[in-house]
C-alpha cells in the first residue's frame, strides 16, 4: 500500500486590526524602540480590541484558509487548535470553532503546548491522517497572549502580540509532511509561566494575577541549545540535509534566535521567514501567521521544503519538516 501523507493544501490567518509601535509602548511603559529592536527584531504587534477572542481570530483564520483550499466545513473530519489563551476554560476553542464553522460532528479539541502549540497540534493531525482514521484537518494555532500581560513590567510586555493562523492538511500519496518532533520538559515550568488557575485559584491582584513571568535570558539560552538539536533530529528523521531545506519558518519570539537557527542550518537569512519585526511573539499563533505570510506573498512555492519549528513555556518544543 502507498503510504498516505498529510498535505497542506491551504493557509489562512488573522491579526486583530489596532497595530501598536514600539514607539506607543515607550510612552506607557519605561522602555525605547531601538532596546525592543535591538534586543529582539520587534517593531509592532497587534493587539485584540475589547471583546475580540482568540476563537474570533481562530474562526477568521480557518474561514480563510478553507476559502483558499476550496473546502466546505462539513468536510472537515478534525480540528485541532493549539492555545494556551482559550476564550474559556471549556468546552474548548476548537468546539467554539467548529460550531461557527458549522463543522459540527468532527472532532474537536485544544492542545496545550504554550508557543509550541501550532506544531504539537500539526503532529497530532498528521497521525490522525497517517493512521487513515482523518481525510481532512483543520489545524490551528491561535492566541490572545497580550491578555496575559502586565503593562507596566517591560521585561514582558514589549515582547507579545495577538494572532491566529490555520492549515487545511489533506490525506495525500503525494508528500507532504515528512517528520515531525514533538518534546517537553516540565522541569523547566518556573522559567515560562503562568502558575495561576482554577486548582491553585486566582489572586487578588490586577486582571487575577494572570499574568506572563519569563526568566528571559535563560529561556533565550536554552531555547537556542533545543532548537540547535531539534532541526538536526528533524533532519535526521526526515533523512534529509541542511541543503535539502528551501524556506525555515521558525517561532517568531526573537530575531537573535532565528538567526542562531538559520546558521545551524547554513540557511542565509533570506530563505528564512521573519514577521516577529510586524506581529511580535504570537507563541501558538507565530508559525501559521508566518507560513500563511510566506505562501501569500509568493515567497514560499509548491514543491519546495519548509521546516518548521517552536520552542516554548513548558519547555516545549516541536518541528515539522514537509514539502508544500
Ligand atoms: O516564545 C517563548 C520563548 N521565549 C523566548 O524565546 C524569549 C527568550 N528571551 C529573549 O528573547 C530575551 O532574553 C529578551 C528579549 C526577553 C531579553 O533580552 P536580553 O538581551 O536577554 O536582555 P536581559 O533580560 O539580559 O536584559 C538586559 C537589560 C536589563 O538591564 P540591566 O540589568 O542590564 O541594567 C533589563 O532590565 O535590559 C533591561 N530591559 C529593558 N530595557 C528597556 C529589559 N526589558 C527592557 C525593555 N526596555 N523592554
Amino acid at each position: 500500500m502507498a503510504p498516505i501523507y498529510s498535505r497542506i493544501i491551504a493557509t489562512g490567518s488573522a491579526l486583530p486590526e489596532r497595530a501598536v509601535s514600539n514607539a506607543d509602548l515607550e510612552k506607557i511603559v519605561d522602555t525605547s524602540d531601538e532596546w525592543i529592536r535591538s534586543r529582539t527584531g520587534i517593531r509592532q504587534r497587534h493587539i485584540a480590541a475589547d471583546g475580540e477572542t482568540t476563537g474570533d481570530l481562530a474562526f477568521l483564520a480557518a474561514q480563510r484558509a478553507l476559502e483558499t483550499a476550496g473546502v466546505k466545513a462539513a468536510e472537515i473530519d478534525l480540528i485541532v487548535v493549539g492555545t494556551t489563551t482559550p476564550d474559556i476554560i471549556f468546552p474548548s476553542t476548537a468546539c467554539l470553532v467548529q460550531q461557527r464553522l458549522g463543522a459540527n460532528g468532527c472532532a474537536a479539541f485544544d492542545v496545550n503546548a504554550a508557543c509550541s502549540g501550532f506544531m504539537y497540534a500539526l503532529g497530532i493531525a498528521d497521525k490522525f491522517i497517517k493512521s487513515g482514521q482523518t481525510k481532512k484537518a483543520l489545524v490551528i494555532g491561535a492566541e490572545t497572549l497580550t491578555r496575559m500581560i502586565d503593562w507596566n513590567e517591560r521585561e514582558t510586555c514589549v515582547l507579545f502580540g495577538d494572532g491566529a493562523g490555520a492549515v487545511v492538511l489533506e490525506a495525500s500519496s503525494e508528500p507532504g509532511i515528512y517528520a515531525t518532533c514533538m518534546h517537553a520538559d516540565g522541569g523547566y515550568k518556573e522559567l515560562l509561566w503562568n502558575p495561576v488557575g482554577v486548582s491553585v485559584g486566582f489572586k487578588d491582584e490586577p486582571n487575577h494575577g494572570v499574568r506572563i513571568k519569563m526568566a528571559g535570558r535563560e529561556v533565550f539560552k536554552v531555547a537556542v541549545k533545543t532548537l540547535d538539536s531539534l532541526v538536526g533530529e528533524t533532519l535526521e528523521a526526515a533523512g534529509m540535509h541542511e541543503a535539502d531545506i528551501d524556506w525555515l519558518i521558525p517561532h517568531q519570539a526573537n530575531l537573535r534566535i532565528i538567526e542562531a537557527t538559520a546558521k545551524r542550518l547554513e540557511m542565509p537569512m533570506d530563505r528564512v521567514i521573519v514577521t516577529v519585526d510586524q506581529h511580535a511573539n504570537t507563541s501558538s499563533g507565530s508559525v501559521p501567521l508566518a507560513l500563511d505570510y510566506a505562501v501569500r506573498s509568493g515567497k514560499v512555492q509548491r514543491g519546495q521544503n519548509l521546516l518548521l519549528e517552536a520552542f516554548g513555556g513548558g519547555f516545549t518544543w516541536a518541528s515539522a519538516l514537509l514539502r508544500y
